[in-house]
This record gives C-alpha cells, structure tokens and sequence, in this order.
C-alpha cells in the first residue's frame, strides 16, 4: 500500500509518511483536551479512505462528521458564514495539496447514523441473537470466540433489561442457552431467549441441574425482566431504525459514523459501542486471514466510553477482544483517548503505532512510558515544548520514532456537526446551496479541447467577470464536462437565481437562464431539454435569447429575476406566508381589533351616553312641563264649565288664560320635537364614529400584517452561474 502524508518532521519540516498497513497492528493517539488527537485520528483516516478502505467510526462527541464534508476548492459552503475566508485558511495549509488525495475523497459515501434518535440515519441496536454462519465450525477451530461472542451479548442482554438480581447466573444461563442453540444453528429472537429461560432445552448447567442452578421462580423473574426490552418504550427506541450491516459498512468507499451524542446516559453509549462492536465481530468471523488493511475501526475519545479499571463493562472487553484478533482479518483498530490509563498497558504495549501529544501528569506520561518501552525522561523531553498537534510518533512496526506535526485536514473540521449538518451530509441534495467553486475540467485532454475551442479562453474569462461582478449575490460557477476527451464543446452559460430560504419556507429557484456563449448558435427550448446531457434534463429551461452583449444579457437576466423575486416573494406574504403564519397574524389582529375596539367603542358610547341623557333630561322636564301645564288646562276648562253652568262671570279670563296655556303647550311639543331630533343626530353621530374607529382600527390590524411582510434584498438570492460544455454532436444550429 501506498505511503502516505501525514505531517511534517518537527526538526526539519520534512514531509514525513505513514504506511497504512503498519495500521492492521492498530494505532493510538493519546493526549490530553485539546492537543489536536481528533485532528490527528481525521488525518490518518482520511489518508486511508483516499486509499479506497471503508471506515466505521464510533464518534461520542460529533466531532467525526466533518470527514463527510470534503469539497476539492475547499468550498465549504454552506456549513461555513465565510466561505472564502475559510477556502484561503484550509490553501495556506498545504503547500504541495495532493488532488489525487482530494478527488479520491470527494468519492466516498459518507453517512451518519444515530441510534435512538432521527437526526441522522437511525440505527437499531438491540443484541442479535440470529446463529453465525459456520458458528459451530468456528467454535471448534477457535474455542475463544465463545467468550468473544456469547459471553459480552448476553451480559448486553441482562444489561439492556435492567437486571440486578441473580445477575451472574442470569448471564451465565442465557449464554448457555444461547450456545445450545447456535450449534444446533438455530436462531433466537428475545421472545425465543425468554421462553428458553423458563423452560430451557437442556438439563444441565455445569454441573449443577437447572433447578439447583436457578430455580424456577428466580428463572420467571429473569424472563420477565428481559420481556421489558419487547414491552417498555425507552428500551423500544434502540430497536428503530435500519438494522446494522457491517457488511454494506465495509464495502470500498464507505464511512459510517455512529454519533453517539443523541444515545443518553453513559451506560447506553457503552451498550451502545458494545453493540457496534459486536457486529464487527460477526462480521469477521467469515473473513479468511489477510495480512493488508481491508477495514477500519476508528473511536474517538475513549476517555467517555470505557471507565478505568477495575470497572469492565462488556464493551471494554470487546473491544479488547477485537484488539487481540481483528489483525488477522485485516481490521484495523484507531483509538484516541485522553486518559492513557483507559487502555489497558499491555494492550498499549501491543498497539503497532502510537502517536503521543501533550501529557496532563507526570503519572500519564510513567504510564505510556512504560507502555511502549522508553524512558520516561525521553519522553518528557520529547513532551516539554509539545503545541497542539505535535506528537511523539512510535512506529513499532517500522521500527520508528519521530517527533511530528499532523498536517491540515483536507475535510471541513470545526467542532460537532449541527443537526441540520448531520442531514446535509447524508443527503446533500437538501443543503440550501450545493455546488462548487469555479472547478477545472480534471482532464487534461478535455482542459486541451476547451482550449482549442476558445483560443482566447473566452468562455472562462466571461465566467471569471461574471464571478467577480456577481460576488454580491454569489459566486457559484462551475464547470461540468463531459468524460470523453474526444469531442469539442460549446460553452453556455446558466444562470439560476434562488432565493435564500426564508423564515422556514424555501421557494422554487428562477431560470435557469441559459446565455449561448459562442453567439452562433440558435437555441430553442426544446433543444437543450431533449439532449442527453444529463444535468440539464433536470431543468425547465427558460432560454433568454444571445443578445449582442452577453455582460448586458447577464444583468437583464439577474435584474428581472430579482423583480420577480420580489413579487413572489411579496405575493407570496398574501397567499403563502400570511398561509403559514396566518393563524398567528389573524389571531393577533383579532385580539387587537377586539381590545381596542371595545375600550373605545365603550368610551364613545359612554360620552355619546352622557350627552343623550342630557337631553333626555331636558325632553322629560319639557314633556312635564307639558303634562302639568295640559292638566292645568283640563282641570281650568273643567271649572269653567261649571262656571258656565252655574253662570260665572269672569268666564273671558279663564278663556284667555287657556288659550295662552294652549300656546305654550304648542310651544313645548315643538320643542320637544327638537329635542327628539337632537337625539336622533347624536345617535347618528355615535354611529358614524364608531364605524370611522372600526375603519382607523382595521387599518392599524392591517399595518401589523404588514409588518409581517418581507422586503427581499440583494443578500437574499443566491445566483448560481455555471458553465456547461455541451459536446458540439449534441447541440442544434
Ligand atoms: N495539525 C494542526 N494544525 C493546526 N491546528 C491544529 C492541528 N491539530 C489541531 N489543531 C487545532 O486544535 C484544535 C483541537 O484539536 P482536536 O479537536 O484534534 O483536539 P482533541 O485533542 O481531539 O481535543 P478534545 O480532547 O477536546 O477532543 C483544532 O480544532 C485545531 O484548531
Ligand atoms: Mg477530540
């Protein structure tokens, strides 16, 4: 296997290489927080991926993901705020970059599972009880793979169902039941395991009788404890998911993360690796002997998965397992950790490449010291003057000792990967913006047809303009050629305009507008669209005609579709926006509107209350004032009948007086007349400002859904330029 880069000498800053096979006697990085153990771990992982070996990484800190996100120009987007800032950061630190290296990793398929939780790809890990292939064959050749096997799956077992009681026999029962029926290669299922343990197919335990071993009773108790993992739901989430198949995981090109940060407490993730490990086991089990690196196991960060001694969960003992027999299937095994005394020293001492950083403690340095057989004076030497990303490299299998720097990473590295980052990498179609920088056709005999085509290299300096005077919206040109080196291409441009997603809701991208480059060519629409070319049958194509100044064409195009963007966008605060926030804004503007309408509808009506009342007053003292002055009049006309009758004298005056009486009457019910006008007016009156309050109101409640509305501006469209190389045979004159 090839050599591969890996840092640089610190003495001399010579290039220093890693033979990757020395890995099938696996490697450790120690170190204390921060010494730069993950990146050193990224670096010889990424060299083995470019060399095509699959990888399964155990990752509890989330730190492992960004070896999924490789771009060949460094072009992290969208995971980066500043793109090219980060792209000139990452150049700086190569000064040879090997693009091989680069183009290889770009290729792998990089997927993140997360058990108990969808974030991810989510994975179920429940004990598998189905018999191994050849399980009895095995056995007989190797005795050991009992203990390597059963032995940590039914302590998984009673450790997933919570036992605590009888809890040696209990594993010790399921591990005999399960070996009876793996030689008789039969499967078990947990309902299978449970109905084995209350009436067991064997007699025997030992030498003890089952009865003596565990009696019934105590088997019940078991039986039912191991039925919560069918029945209880917090142990139904490790059982979601697709099933492990270290198999598909292993396949060239392939890395598989297991982020562990969504599993729990630190007994789940150690279940949890238990589990992974497990499978890895099975899995070798059928694999002949190699002596090259087929496989890769990477954990990171030990220091919270296994506890130190003399504490021994079932993962810790797995992994020691599989320390002691995976070389021979040509898996190597990568471990960091910051605490050296979690690895067992003798394991240390057998571990074929060990890169030491910085120590915290004398008693961390005695141990590793030791370990690996040098003083521990050298290594302190070795240790004073260590910087992050120094290490002590001791390579027993070459026979090596170096002090290094690790070189840059060429993968995107910058703490745990955010959930929705989890999702872009698994499915990178779903990133708001996907795509490269400009990016050279990788072969050189296409490179020299694009030449020849354009001998002033016309197409890529319109690119390069293009680039530069659409930095403001984006600068996202790429090319895309086709394989075959043979055939001349035609330049086109397209230009597709997307709105950057917008408060949760993303809208259809515009154009693209396709620009013939050449200007001699007539397109139509339906050209490109029936052509082979593959990235463009993805399209609608929306052909904007050549015009004479291609600069001019490029504006235009960008120009209307920002205005349409605007509209739709705009538009789209009536229909879909206002769609999905409605409920909020109309609530809102319902609340508002019935607040404010009521207390100012209920001050109008208690003035327009105080002044009607007012008049009333007045029209009731007048109709009084009419009613006395009216019964006056009946009770005067009333004795001056009498008087008549009874033959009175001064009968004119009365007369006169009711006349008068009769005048005011007229008088008053005129007035009172008036009045009733008045209150009429004044009823109008609270009507008509009820309704201008109503009017003014429902503007305001309008004003606050328009505050609700999104103004669109040049920072919220991406403008994807990209130059395609239609092979000449495929397009239409
Ligand atoms: N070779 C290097 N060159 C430049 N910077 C480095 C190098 N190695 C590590 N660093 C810097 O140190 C930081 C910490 O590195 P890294 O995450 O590998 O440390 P660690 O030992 O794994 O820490 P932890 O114990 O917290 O996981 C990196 O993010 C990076 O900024
Ligand atoms: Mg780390």
């Amino acid at each position: 296997m090839k050599n591969t880069f890996i840092g640089s000498k610190i003495e001399d800053g010579k290039e220093v290489s890693y033979n990757l096979n020395s890995l099938t006697q696996h490697a450790a990085v120690l170190g204390t927080t921060g010494s730069g153990k993950t990146v050193m771990c990224k670096v010889l992982i990424e060299e083995a991926l470019a060399a095509g070996i699959p990888v399964i990484a155990i990752d509890p800190k989330g730190d492992i993901g960004g070896l999924g996100i490789i771009s060949k120009t460094f072009d992290f987007r969208p995971f980066v705020s500043s793109p090219e800032k980060t792209q000139k950061l990452y150049l700086s630190n190569f000064q040879n970059l090997n693009n091989s290296n680069l183009n290889k990793l770009s290729q792998i398929k990089p997927k993140i599972f997360t058990p108990k939780s969808s974030i991810g790809a989510q994975i179920s890990l429940v004990p598998e009880l189905t018999a191994p292939d050849g399980f009895k064959e095995e056995l007989e050749k190797n005795p050991s793979i009992s203990a390597g096997l059963i032995d940590p799956l039914s302590e998984s077992i009673c450790q997933l169902a919570g036992l605590s009681l009888n809890y040696e026999k209990a594993k010790s029962l399921i591990s005999s039941i399960i070996l009876y029926n793996w030689n008789l290669g039969q499967d078990l299922t947990i309902e299978s395991l449970i109905s084995q343990i209350i009436k067991p197919s064997f007699e025997n335990v030992g030498m003890l009788s089952l009865e003596d071993f565990l009696k019934e009773a105590d088997r019940l108790k078991i039986a039912s404890s191991i039925n919560l993992i069918l029945s209880s739901p917090s142990k139904q989430a490790w059982k979601a998911g697709e099933k492990v198949n270290v198999k598909k995981m292993f396949e060239p090109g392939n890395l598989s993360i297991f982020d562990l940060r969504y599993t729990g407490s630190t007994e789940d993730k150690q279940y949890a690796v238990e589990q992974i490990l497990q499978e890895i086991y099975r899995f070798l089990l059928h694999k002949g002997g190699t002596d090259k690196l087929k496989y890769i196991l990477y954990i990171d960060e030990l220091a919270g998965l296994l506890p130190p001694p003399p504490s021994s969960p079932p993962c810790k003992k797995s992994l020691e397992t599989l320390i002691r027999q995976a070389r021979a299937f040509g898996l190597g095994i990568l471990l960091a950790t910051q605490n050296p005394g979690d690895i067992d020293y003798k394991i240390l001492g057998n571990i074929g490449t060990r890169f030491i950083g910085k120590l915290r403690t004398e008693n961390d340095m005695d141990k590793v010291a030791t370990a690996i057989g040098i003083s521990l004076s050298t290594l302190k030497q070795a240790l004073l003057t260590f910087k992050t990303g120094d290490f002590f490299y001791n390579n027993s299998v070459e026979n090596k000792s170096l002090k290094i720097h690790s070189r840059w990473l060429y993968s995107y590295h910058s703490g745990p990967l955010k959930e929705t980052e989890i999702r872009w990498v698994n499915n990178p179609q779903t990133r708001p913006v996907v795509g490269n920088l400009l990016e050279l056709p990788s072969k050189e005999s296409s490179r020299e047809t694009f030449r020849n085509s354009f001998p002033e290299n016309y197409a890529l300096k319109i690119l390069n303009k293009l680039k530069e005077q659409t930095k403001e919206y984006s600068d996202k040109t790429k090319f895309l050629i086709e394989d075959s080196p043979s055939r001349e291409y035609v330049p086109y441009l397209s230009i597709t305009i997307e709105p950057k997603p917008f408060k949760k809701k993303s809208f259809s991208s515009l154009g693209p507008y396709i620009f013939d480059l050449t200007n001699k060519s007539k397109l139509n629409e339906n050209s490109l669209k029936s052509g082979n070319w593959k990235s463009i049958k993805k399209y609608n194509y929306k052909i904007v005609s050549p015009k004479r100044s291609i600069k001019k064409s490029i504006y235009q195009a960008i120009g209307n579709s920002q205005i349409n963007l605007k509209r739709r966008l705009y538009q789209s605060k009536v229909t879909d926006v206002v769609d999905e926030e409605k409920d909020n804004v109309i609530t809102s503007n319902y609340n508002y509107m019935k607040e404010e309408l009521i207390s100012a509808k209920r001050i109008l009506t208690e003035k327009s209350f105080r002044g009607e009342n007012k008049i009333i007053k007045i029209l009731e003292a007048n109709t009084k004032k009419m009613n006395s002055i009216k019964n006056r009049v009946r009770v005067i006309k009333a004795g001056r009948l009498v008087r008549k009758i009874f033959g009175n004298k001064r009968l004119s005056d009365k007369t006169k007086r009711i006349k008068k009486m009769e005048r005011t009457i007229v008088k008053l019910r005129k007035k009172g007349k008036l009045i009733k006008q008045r209150i009429k007016k004044h009823k109008q009156a609270l009507r008509e400002k009820t309704s201008v309050l109503e009017g003014k109101l429902y503007q305001k409640s309008h004003t606050l859904t328009k505050s609700h509305t999104y103004n669109p501006s040049r920072k919220d469209i991406i403008v994807h330029a990209n130059l395609f190389l239609v092979p000449k045979e495929k397009t239409i004159y």
